[in-house]
Parts: C-alpha cells; sequence; structure tokens
C-alpha cells in the first residue's frame, strides 16, 4: 500500500482506468446490482479505477485504508461532500440540509446539530426505543411469513417521530406516521433507484413518482412546519426530543435556527437515519437467523448481562458479542457502498495525481472486503472483531472525517437495544425458499423482498 498524501499537483492527470460503458448503463447497472457491480470493478481494475456515473463528474473509487485516510483527512474546502451529494439530496431534503452543505457553513450546522447526538445523551432515548421495539413484537403472527424490514422500518420510523421529531401522541401522531409512510412507501417501489437521478425528477402534476414524492414530501413539511410553531410559541422548557433541543438552541451570536433550516434537518435526520438503521436491522437477521449456534450465543450473553429481565443502557458494555455481530453484518452487507467528495482543487491520492473537478470515492464495500484486510471476506464471522484491533480505515460503515455520520452513536445504540429485544422475546427462522438478492433502495442496499421470517414462538 502506498502511503497517501492529498497534496497539489500541476502534472496534467489521467484517470485511472475503469468501466468504458456508457454512463446511463454505468448507473443502470449499478442500480440493479450494486455489490455485484462493485465486486466486478475490483476484480477488473484492482483498488483504485474510475466509474463515470449518469449526470456527474467521473468518480474515481478506492479501497485502500491509506487512500481513505487521505480523503478522510483532507481539507474540507478541497474535498467536498455537499458539493458532490447537492445534485441528488438537495430537491429531496432541502438545501438548508447538512448533507449539502460545505465548509464554514457545514461546520456551523454540525457545531449546532453535534450536541444531542452525544453518545452520552443516547441513554435518554433507549427505554422509548425498547418500549417501540416490544410493542412491535408483541403485534407479530405467529407461524405466518412477514417481512422483518417492514417491521424494523415501523419500528425505526416511531423512534425518529418520538425522540427527533418528538411528536408521540394523538391526532398529530397518528397523520404524520401515515403521510411519512405513503411518502417512504414511493422510495420502496420499483422506481426507488432513480428518484435521485435528474433526469427522471420530472413533477408533471403529480402523476409521476418523482410528482407524488414531491407532494408528500410537502404534505411532511407542512406538519412539521405546524409543530415548529407550537414549541416556539409553547417553550421547549423539559422537552428531550431532538427538535425542541434545535429549536431551542442559540448560536454563539445569539442567533436562533429558522423555520426552514429546521425543517431540511428534520427532513434530513427522517430520511439519514430511518432508512439506515431499518435496513442494517434487516442485514443483521439475515445473517443471524440461519446460524442457530450464533442466535445461541447472542441469547446466552444477553441472559447473563441481563439475568433476564429488559435491556436497560446499563447492560450494553456487556454485550459485546452483540456488538460483534452488528459490526460483522455491516462490514459485509454496509447499507452505503461509498462516501464521495468532490474535489475543488487537485490533490494526489494513493499515489495517483486528480484535477479539480473530479469525484472520488471511498468504498466502504470494497474497502470492507479485501482479503488482505478481511480474511475469507465472504464469511460471516463476529468473531473478527472480539478482541483483535481493527486496521485502521479499514472498516467505516459511518463514513470518516468531519463528515462521519452524526447519527452513529444513535444508530448503534438503536440497533442493539432493538435487537436484544427480539431475540429476547421472539424465536425467528427464515422463511423457507428465501433466496437473498442485493437490491439498491434509492441510495441504501438492502436484502430482497424484506428478508421474510416466520415467528415460531414467543420465549418466557
Ligand atoms: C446504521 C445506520 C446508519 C448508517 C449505516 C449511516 C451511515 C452514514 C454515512 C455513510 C454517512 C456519510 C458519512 C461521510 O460522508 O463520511 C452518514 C451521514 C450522516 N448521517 Fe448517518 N447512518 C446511519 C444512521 C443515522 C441516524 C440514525 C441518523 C440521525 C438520526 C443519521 C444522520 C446522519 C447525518 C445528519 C449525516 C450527515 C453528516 C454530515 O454531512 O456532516 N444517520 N451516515
Amino acid at each position: 500500500m502506498e502511503a497517501a498524501t492529498a497534496l497539489a499537483s500541476t502534472r496534467p492527470a489521467v484517470l485511472p482506468p475503469g468501466p468504458r460503458l456508457p454512463r446511463l448503463f454505468q448507473s443502470l447497472r449499478y442500480a440493479l446490482r450494486p455489490y455485484g457491480v462493485i465486486d466486478e470493478g475490483a476484480r477488473t481494475y484492482g483498488e483504485t479505477y474510475t466509474v463515470r456515473p449518469f449526470g456527474q463528474a467521473p468518480m474515481v473509487s478506492f479501497s485502500d485504508p491509506d487512500a481513505v485516510k487521505a480523503i478522510f483527512t483532507g481539507d474540507a474546502e478541497a474535498f467536498r461532500s455537499g458539493e458532490a451529494l447537492a445534485p441528488l439530496l438537495g430537491p429531496i431534503l432541502g438545501w438548508h440540509s447538512i448533507l449539502v452543505l460545505d465548509g464554514e457553513r457545514h461546520l456551523r450546522e454540525r457545531r449546532r446539530m453535534a450536541p444531542p447526538f452525544h453518545g452520552e445523551r443516547m441513554h435518554v432515548y433507549g427505554r422509548l426505543m425498547r418500549e417501540i421495539a416490544e410493542e412491535a413484537v408483541a403485534r407479530w403472527p405467529i407461524g405466518q411469513p412477514f417481512p422483518i424490514h417492514k417491521e424494523m422500518q415501523g419500528i425505526t420510523l416511531d423512534v425518529i417521530l418520538r425522540a427527533v421529531f418528538g411528536v408521540d401522541e394523538g391526532a398529530a401522531f397518528a397523520r404524520l406516521r401515515r403521510v411519512i409512510r405513503s411518502f417512504l412507501a414511493i422510495a420502496d417501489s420499483a422506481a426507488a433507484p432513480f428518484l435521485g437521478m435528474r433526469p427522471f425528477q420530472i413533477e408533471l402534476g403529480g402523476v409521476t413518482p418523482w410528482g407524488r414524492f414531491v407532494r408528500r414530501r410537502d404534505d411532511i413539511r407542512a406538519i412539521l412546519l405546524d409543530e415548529i410553531g407550537r414549541r416556539r410559541r409553547e417553550g421547549t422548557a423539559g422537552r428531550v426530543d431532538i427538535l425542541s433541543l434545535l429549536v431551542g438552541l442559540r448560536d454563539d451570536d445569539g442567533g436562533v435556527m429558522t423555520d426552514d433550516e429546521l425543517i431540511d434537518e428534520m427532513f434530513t435526520l427522517l430520511m439519514a437515519g430511518h432508512e439506515t438503521t431499518a435496513t442494517s436491522l434487516a442485514w443483521i437477521f439475515h445473517h443471524v437467523l440461519p446460524r442457530p449456534d450464533v442466535v445461541a450465543r447472542l441469547r446466552a450473553e444477553l441472559a447473563d448481562a441481563t439475568g433476564g429481565a429488559a435491556v436497560e443502557a446499563e447492560h450494553l458494555p456487556r454485550l459485546a458479542y452483540l456488538d460483534a455481530v452488528m459490526k460483522e453484518s455491516a462490514r459485509l452487507t454496509p447499507v452505503a457502498t461509498n462516501v464521495v467528495r468532490q474535489l475543488m482543487a487537485p490533490a494526489r491520492i494513493g499515489g495517483v495525481d486528480l484535477p479539480a473537478g473530479v469525484s472520488v470515492s471511498a468504498c466502504i464495500y470494497a474497502t470492507h472486503h479485501r482479503d488482505d484486510l478481511w480474511p475469507d471476506p465472504e464469511r460471516f464471522v463476529p468473531e473478527r472483531f472480539l478482541g483483535g484491533r481493527v486496521p485502521p480505515n479499514a472498516f467505516y460503515p459511518f463514513g470518516g472525517g468531519v463528515r462521519r455520520c452524526l447519527g452513529a452513536a444513535f444508530a448503534t445504540y438503536e440497533l442493539k437495544i432493538v435487537l436484544a429485544t427480539v431475540l429476547a422475546r421472539a424465536e425467528l427462522r427464515i422463511a423457507p425458499g428465501y433466496r437473498m438478492r442485493p437490491v439498491l433502495r434509492t441510495i441504501t442496499v438492502a436484502p430482497s423482498r424484506g428478508v421474510p421470517v416466520v415467528l415460531e414462538r414467543r420465549p418466557g
């Protein structure tokens, strides 16, 4: 591996070789076979190659940890993420979203939004997460197959509505949940992989998938505006939800977040936090349920830590195997395949001189599947994460640097609480005949058909 630093270069740059297919085909192939196309790229071109997505700058993909480090530690002004994501996410999330901002504006937004997501604060939400998971498990039918992914979407949506938006009862909750579900159903449809592609973003009075998407999005924005107005009028004292914390926030200069900023950020947290967490849970069930040895070890560890009581925050540090299972699932099947930065200045990464204007991708999936870092990389082996030291920049399901996932602690906490609760309260198996295929859903990669499972019994 060549040491990599991002340096300005004056030499003319020739981009590393890569697939020569027309751009539209490159994007369509990825939309249809996300992991397979990355595997193929790595097999054919090695650790660094250039892809040309439709309607975007050429993107040089890296999997080498030193190159990944260079991408994550590069000067935020030169390695822009908002710039790279804006064409895709701006029309969906709004232009104040932290995801589409760069430089000083991004850092200011991070300073505002980071405190509510600090690891220690998560205990506030632990019990809520468990109760939501318990209520869901109690509704599952015994003996009839159902898609576990959908159930996990229900749980993670309710967690966002209650912990993040702070809407937790009565008509407002039911209405918001209904509108968001119908909005998310569009992201579930066959049109999903194309929603993020500019040429397919045509409204035509709300009859196209994109038009329906925009209408639902506007309904959600209207409800959020009501919620913000209520907090501004009634005050936020005693409220622990993240929206209230942000409404009550004062910048160093005494400024407050505007309604538009709050709405775009709430939308961002919904879109960045709901599907990613639900999909991560679906992948974990896909890996764990066919492995009685793994299930037995998880249950034994849980019983040992909780003594049979419901899982609480204080038990989590003693669930090392659960932690390893979660990490191994994120290694093998990361829900985000890569993170992208747009180069605003020439840079040298992994020994390659690159000009301003191209994008660079730290390919999470490719790094996680390198056999020099992860022996026998296609196997699910949670023990890799027990005791041993993980090589630096070899595992980054939450991205890295100043853009690392803001909700990583929140998501990790939720994955553990939900898994522990489901394991303690349900004996599940994969429905007979299920054959998994990884599928792209707007941005995340998920197991096909939502992973049909059967609840055999509720222990205890
Ligand atoms: C297992 C679940 C999750 C995964 C795998 C995940 C993954 C990611 C990744 C890969 C990024 C991009 C990082 C980069 O560019 O370097 C990201 C950014 C982000 N995530 Fe997550 N995420 C998850 C859950 C959440 C949750 C629950 C929230 C909030 C409720 C959240 C909020 C965000 C935000 C706001 C950003 C943008 C950060 C910035 O641009 O500064 N994520 N996430």
